[in-house]
């Protein structure tokens, strides 16, 4: 089946030949001048980034110079830019471009990207742009304008997901790639805008464009951004109460709380923290138990949604059932309490 996205290109690029911004970096297609832009134009606004750009060619015109420039000058021309590890990668690539390549800026997206600071979306659009190479160059703009002309619900913050629409991309790029990007760019930057600003009425691929056809434009892109895990140390008490015999011995569980992690299920007693053998007894005694003797079974991680538990669990032998918990036998805890499967590895048997 021909690719959906195959549909975008003939409109993108009609509506940029007549939309396409004069901007100071596009007067011609000098890697040094499109490399210089692009670096700029990652964290900044096109509109803040023009008297900067102006400024900063001006002083420095060319590789040579900028691989010459003292660090205070480079600094100071970069002011208000901001990122300026930005600026000393600039600096640092150029030197690079002047001893190991003569000077000669290189021409392949596989050599760009062995420029310090130039990854794939600079790589792609200097080589796109200037070499005529055919490669994607893929910022947010463009994942916006993907994910909403497909209808992805996919994370685009997922560099999987990414990816995929790089993917998707390179299957229905022209043989002016640079052009294609540079459209796609454009339209993101202009039209296809993100917060409930989109202007679907100006847009030249609303007829192919899932979003706008099922009213998802607002929903779309998918960006959720992965929190922080919460990393939980826990001791595990696989406490056991032998009655008489060893076969009969029984083992503590207890019922969470209605609410939270693994509401209202049973569990095998757990503490917060790694406790020493002193600590493990301490804790049963204070449960109400006399202490016999205690094992170290093994450790065990689980990963939930929004949490790690990392897990030692200590077999508790104890002279008898105490404390507020079920005591019950191995046969019990199997049919009956079905334990969470965090708690699985310490179970009895
Ligand atoms: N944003 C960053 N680089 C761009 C480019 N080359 N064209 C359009 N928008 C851009």
């Amino acid at each position: 089946m021909e690719p959906h996205l195959r549909r975008i290109v003939n409109p993108l690029l009609t509506w940029y030949e007549t939309h396409r911004r004069e901007l100071p970096w596009r007067l011609d297609q000098d890697p040094y001048h499109v490399w210089v832009s692009e670096i700029m134009l990652q964290q900044t606004r096109v509109e803040a980034v023009k008297k900067y750009y102006a400024r900063f060619i001006k002083a420095l015109p060319n590789v040579q110079s900028l691989s010459e420039v003292p660090e205070d000058r480079l600094l100071k021309l970069w002011e208000g830019l901001g990122y300026y590890s930005r600026a000393r990668n600039l600096k640092k690539a150029a030197q690079t471009i002047v001893r190991d390549c003569g000077g000669v800026f290189p021409d392949t997206f596989a050599a760009l990207m062995k420029l310090p600071g130039v990854g794939e979306y600079t790589a792609g659009a200097v080589a796109s742009i200037c070499f005529h190479e055919k490669v994607t160059a893929v910022d947010g703009n463009v994942l916006r304008v993907v994910a909403r002309v497909t209808g992805s619900r996919d994370n685009v913050l997922l560099p999987a997901v990414k990816k995929q629409m790089e993917a998707q991309l390179r299957e229905v790029l022209p043989d002016d790639a640079g052009t294609f990007n540079e459209a796609i760019m454009e339209l993101g930057e202009t039209v296809c805008l993100p917060n409930g600003a989109a202007k679907c009425g100006d847009c030249p691929l609303r007829g192919v464009c899932t979003a706008y056809r099922d009213g998802l434009t607002a929903e779309l892109p998918v960006r959720v951004k992965q929190t922080k895990r919460r990393q939980e140390q826990r001791t595990v008490f696989l406490l056991m109460a032998e009655n008489g015999t060893t076969r009969h011995c029984k083992y503590a569980v207890e019922k969470r709380p209605d609410k939270g992690l693994l509401a209202g299920m049973y569990q095998l007693p757990n503490v917060e923290g790694f406790l020493t053998e002193q600590e493990i007894r301490a804790t049963a005694e204070a449960w109400g138990m006399q202490v016999l003797e205690i094992t170290f079974l093994k450790e065990a991680k689980h990963v939930f949604t929004h949490l790690d538990w990392f897990m030692k669990g200590y077999q508790v032998r104890v002279t008898h059932p105490a404390g507020d918990f079920l005591w019950v036998t191995p046969k019990e805890l199997q049919e009956k309490y079905a334990l969470p499967t965090a708690l699985k590895p310490f179970a009895p048997r």
